[in-house]
């Protein structure tokens, strides 16, 4: 059984000190997806607009899979995001949503959380969360950008799921609950809300470049043999390197350095 206590807005503002004037926070007991909900309704320029929602029946997760979300056993949220970026720029977004993740869980004091290219987080080589970031224009008005985060707080009941949470490129589930003794959902989403504004201000003002190396620092894969895919392409192997200044892949496949920008990608680790 999860000890799991039940998502509060107050107390996950009171958790964010001066980082709770930045967002409008509302919670849901349920939602179709909270991406989906957070484009209908469209971002503003002051206020970063966040939607937690405790159970979504049409979660949406990368390459067109299926994201379930299972209550209290899981948190699932997004984040709107008025900005000026051009759309060319967004692609090391995703990561820096990663790395937010990854940064606060271990503020929290869970060790050895790492990051797979170009947004999974992981936990002793499983999907601990997933990120989905969807984009829309706003002609001069900016871009709305929406970054939707599935965290397992608990290891997910897959049995009769015919599109789990994992990761269809084959990683087990993993869940707070392995690496934080009772997880505090309310803590852990004002944790990763409150880092996920500031590494947002600084990707606003500086791009990818400085997150570059704190990503690296976290890379799961680094020096490992990978394949990739991308549609209409014919895949690539190689040795996994870093992350170059806009966010985008090394892999060296021995005839040289390839360089994997984000998209529809799957990465596959390969013995
Ligand atoms: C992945 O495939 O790894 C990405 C999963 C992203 C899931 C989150 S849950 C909150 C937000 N709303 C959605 O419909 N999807 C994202």
């Amino acid at each position: 059984m999860t000890q799991s206590t039940p998502l509060n807005v107050e107390v996950v503002r009171r958790h964010m000190g001066d980082d709770a004037a930045r967002v409008d926070l509302s919670l849901l007991q349920q939602c179709a997806s909270t991406n989906a909900s957070l484009l209908e309704q469209g971002t503003t320029r002051d206020m970063l607009s966040v939607l937690v929602c405790e159970e979504q029946t049409e979660g949406r997760g990368r390459r067109g899979r299926n994201w379930i979300s299972s209550g209290p056993r899981s948190l699932t949220f997004s984040l709107g995001w008025r900005c000026m970026l051009e759309p060319a720029k967004v692609s090391g977004l995703s990561l820096v949503a990663g790395l937010a993740v990854a940064e606060a869980l271990a503020d929290l004091g869970m060790t050895g959380v790492r990051l797979k290219w170009p947004n999974d987080v992981l936990f002793r080589g499983g999907k601990l969360a997933g990120i989905l970031v969807d984009m829309q224009s706003n002609a001069d008005a900016g871009l709305d950008v929406i970054i939707g985060i599935g965290l397992n707080v608990e290891l997910p009941d897959l049995s009769g799921l015919e599109t789990p949470e994992t990761d269809q490129d084959s990683l087990a589930p993993a869940a707070l609950s392995q690496g934080l003794a009772q997880p505090d959902r309310n803590l852990v989403l004002a944790a990763i809300l409150c880092k996920l504004i500031h590494l947002l201000d600084e990707f606003a003002c500086e791009g990818f470049a400085p997150f570059s190396d704190r990503w690296a620092a976290r890379h799961a894969w680094a020096g490992h043999f990978v394949q990739v895919r991308m549609d209409g392409m014919a895949p690539i192997h190689g040795n996994c390197l870093a992350v170059d200044s806009d966010g985008a892949l090394l892999v060296d496949t021995g005839r040289g350095v390839q360089r994997v920008l984000g998209g529809d990608v799957s990465l596959r680790e390969v013995n």
